[in-house]
């Protein structure tokens, strides 16, 4: 029998996966392997056992196409993280079942692709003798032991994108706009977006905020003539000494869903500034549609290599980007330790030096 390997995408999808789901299939291929892809991220694994075969002559359109061809959860019966990034041990009678479903299916490695919650899973599955290699995705670039995650460019091209539109209506209305971009806890997306969609002030989750300052930096810019605002807010941004906003009550097997923050802002903005303010909630319009050329080749490289670490039986093992190359990471080197923007970091300090306000001064 050909010898057999498996591959799912787990948690949230973002742009990016089909790539490294064609890269994987390609590459193995080409090395004399079979491989099957599991539906619905991990509860594929599970009865009703659901996956199919996938064929190399098939995945010519996944290079530039969103979402994911296999499906994919952030909840279900896995659920290794709940609430605020609570973790939790899976349990042994689900671990057993992937197992032997591993098994009769003849497979010899799995790759798991996901973000923090489901390399988690992987790391769990492969204790328990599943053969894993992870695939670091997540458009919050939040994973520690990567230099960044892929989606991540894409999701800021989105972001620069509503920045660019939202920067003309703006200065014709004279008005402060308000965007609401995803992350989580970490403040990649606005900052990156922020900076290079020329927002004038940024607020992110690393660096609580107080309403005196954006109320400042509004009225020095009106003092210099500027009478619109451009604020980019991260979904996990506060002020200081407040609670993260969310959306819904929570829910025993998922994470917690930030959201709402930019409704906020913009209405006390509104009230104690007197100036006309709309908010924009990006939503998923940053995990959908295909990847950019960047993301596009850095799932290729990703997958590729996942393969090959595969063949170098290196099972534990996770793929990332350090500098110029891509190279294999221990999964525990990466997960529970979230990797947030440093606050005297380069590129903070590139955003202060251009005057853009954090709302902390
Ligand atoms: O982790 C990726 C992410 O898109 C976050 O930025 C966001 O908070 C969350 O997932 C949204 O998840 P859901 O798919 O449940 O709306």
């Amino acid at each position: 029998m050909a010898e057999r390997i498996g591959i799912l995408t787990g948690g949230g999808d973002c742009p990016g996966l089909n790539a490294v789901i064609r890269a994987v299939v390609k590459s193995a291929t080409r090395v004399g392997w079979e491989t099957i892809g599991f539906h619905g991220g991990y509860e594929g694994l599970l009865e009703p056992l659901s996956y199919q075969k996938l064929d190399h002559r098939e995945m010519g359109a996944l290079l530039t196409s969103g979402g994911t061809v296999l499906g994919t959860s952030n909840r279900g019966r896995f659920a290794a993280k709940t609430g605020h990034g609570e973790q939790h041990e899976i349990p042994r009678e689900i671990l057993d079942e992937a197992k032997r479903n591993f098994d009769a299916l003849g497979l010899h490695a799995l790759i798991c692709v996901g973000g923090d919650g489901s390399l988690t899973i992987a790391q769990q599955l492969c204790e328990h003798g599943i053969p894993v290699v992870g695939v670091p995705k997540t458009i919050d670039n939040d994973l520690e032991a990567t230099d960044t995650t892929f989606g991540f460019d894409s999701a800021v091209a989105c972001a620069t994108d509503a920045l660019d539109r939202l920067h003309t209506t703006a200065a014709s209305h004279n008005r402060v706009m308000v965007l609401e971009v995803m992350g989580r806890y970490a403040g990649w997306i606005a900052v990156h977006a922020g900076i290079g969609g020329g927002g004038d002030i940024i607020l992110i989750p690393e660096i609580p905020f107080t309403y005196e300052s954006i109320c400042r930096k509004i009225a020095e810019r009106e003092a210099m003539g500027r009478q619109f605002t451009l604020v980019v807010v991260a979904e996990g941004a506060r002020g200081k000494g407040g609670a993260f906003v969310t959306q819904g009550s929570a829910v025993a097997d998922r994470e917690a869903r930030l959201g709402g923050v930019g409704a906020i802002v913009a209405a006390e903005l509104a009230q104690r500034t007197g100036k006309e303010t709309r908010v924009v909630v990006l939503g998923h319009l940053q995990r959908g549609g295909g990847p950019t050329t960047f993301d596009r080749l850095l799932c290729t490289r990703f997958g590729a290599r996942a393969v090959k670490l595969v063949q170098e039986g290196k099972f534990g093992y996770m793929v990332a980007l350090r500098s110029t190359d891509t190279v294999g990471v221990k999964i525990t080197e990466a997960i529970g330790r979230l990797r947030t923007v440093p606050v005297d970091g380069d590129i903070v300090e590139t955003a202060r030096m251009l005057g853009i306000s954090f709302g902390d001064e």
